[in-house]
């Protein structure tokens, strides 16, 4: 791995950083009562820097379930420079294409499953799930169904932050106060083992299915156009369903007519340990949406991976599909993810994600005792630890509890995680050494043991 990490620091001291920061930058997610900052500037591997130099492990992919490749790749580095010199944008909009974007658009089709094979380029993740939104509605409509509107989503799913991805999303948060949200989005319960309390006694699955099938009837099977889903719940907790979950669904919806969309903006790319975690599952899905791994972060880019029949209806006759970003097939951002396919491939980090999750695994086993640990769920290269105040009773951790679990981390060990709720969640980069995984999951274990659920703190080392 080339060394990309001794380039010079940056010109403004750290403390200057920090002022401007607090000064000139709105966050994502801050909470205000926050006033420190983490201002990082570089990478190497799994390693960040931050602008005092300190040294911190990424456990959690640049932060936020990326970086599968592992920062500081010349690779990456060299093929977005190398396209920049040669064309760094130009429009795919109308009859406009790239090298770029075409090849990359032929190398997913070739992974995907045997019914996609055409990608409509966004900048993101919550742009491609307000396309593939866009595009269930207009191929009913096409087919002569407009009133086939409704949208399916499910709590605890977390599908983007625009007005179409961000109503999808079950976590209320995103919702209140901006509305109104995008109409005709219902949701339903997701399967949550760990919390068999939500299903009354019942299999969740045959619950789950049950609810599906009464939200169908209600709604009215001619009124709904799809149903999106992670195939594995990743900002609502890491939470794998049930072996048969997926595979009831897609047919209760095929019986019905309603599309499948596949969220993969976390799974997809090798994060749980395969190209696209929706295959395995049984979902069977007509449309894909990813981001985050397609290019491991170095340049933004999603892609919404499309159902033939779909596309043929959608552009059928007269028809365009009438939806553009200008960066839509960045030819920069599409040479980076083809550089970071290569990568992927050459270095086996879909085999490496499985043996990462593995050793996790083993070494967060003693975590399994400590009493404000409810629940350890590992896919992949990804986990997440539900802290409980009570195993009976199953009840969460406060935020500020959780919290202060991550600040631990990052304060005592140099190591970045995040909670999610109650959830402390990992996702490394898939370059992750197996020193480092286990480093990690000494640290979690360490801070764990200090907490201190009475008091409802973690006491000093
Ligand atoms: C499953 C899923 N879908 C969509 C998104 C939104 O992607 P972006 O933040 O790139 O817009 C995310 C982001 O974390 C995600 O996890």
């Amino acid at each position: 791995m080339a060394n990309l990490s001794n380039r010079p620091t940056p010109e403004l001291a750290a403390s200057e950083l920090e002022a401007l920061d607090r000064r000139h930058v709105l966050h994502p997610h801050q909470r205000s009562q926050r006033s420190e900052r983490r201002v990082i500037v570089r990478g190497q591997g799994s390693t960040v820097w931050d602008a005092n130099g300190r040294k911190l492990l990424d456990a959690l992919g640049g932060g936020i379930w990326v970086a599968q490749v592992g920062h500081g790749r010349a690779e990456l580095a060299e093929a977005a420079a190398e396209q920049a010199g040669q064309l760094a944008q130009f429009t795919g909009f109308f009859e406009y294409g790239n090298d770029k974007s075409i090849r990359l658009a032929e190398r997913l089709a070739a992974l995907a499953p045997a019914n996609i094979n055409r990608t409509y380029f966004t900048c993101g993740g919550s742009e491609g799930v307000d396309t593939a939104i866009k595009l269930a509605r207009l191929f009913h409509h096409r087919r002569g169904e407009p009133d086939r509107n409704w949208i399916i989503a499910r709590h605890f799913g977390y599908h983007g932050a625009t007005y179409g991805s961000g109503t999808a999303t079950g976590i209320p948060d995103m919702q209140v106060a901006v509305g109104p949200n995008l109409p005709n989005v219902e949701k339903v319960m997701p399967p949550y083992p760990y919390h068999m309390e939500m299903y009354g006694g019942q299999n969740p699955t045959d619950f789950l299915i049950n609810e599906l099938s009464q939200t169908i009837e209600r709604l009215g099977a001619r009124n709904i156009a799809a149903m999106i889903g992670e195939p594995v719940l990743g900002g609502g907790g890491v939470i794998p369903p049930p072996d048969d979950y997926w595979p009831r669904v897609r047919k209760l919806l095929r019986e019905h007519g309603i599309l499948l969309i596949a969220d993969e903006v976390i799974t997809a790319f090798g994060r749980t340990g395969t190209w696209f975690d929706s295959e395995p599952r049984g979902m069977s899905p007509d449309i894909i949406t990813v981001a985050k791994g397609i290019t491991s972060g170095y340049a933004p880019l999603g892609a919404v991976m499309v159902d033939d029949e779909i596309v043929e209806t959608v552009t059928g006759g007269e028809h365009s599909f009438f939806h553009g970003y200008t960066y839509s097939g960045h030819p920069l951002a599409c040479a980076v993810a083809l550089a970071n396919l290569d990568l992927l491939e050459k270095e086996g980090l879909l085999e490496r994600s499985l043996a990462i999750g593995a050793r996790f695994r083993t070494g967060l086993a003693p975590a399994a005792e400590i009493p404000v640990v409810g629940d350890i769920r590992v896919v992949g290269a990804t986990v997440g630890i539900e802290l409980v105040v009570n195993r009976e009773t199953r009840e969460g951790v406060s935020m500020d509890l959780a919290l202060a679990v991550a600040d631990d981390l990052y304060e005592t060990h140099n190591v970045i995680t995040r909670n999610y709720g109650p959830t402390l969640v990992l996702s490394p980069p898939l370059v992750f050494t197996d020193q480092e995984t286990d480093r990690t999951s000494a640290a979690i274990v360490e801070v764990l043991r200090r907490v201190d659920l009475a008091a409802g703190r973690i006491a000093p080392r």
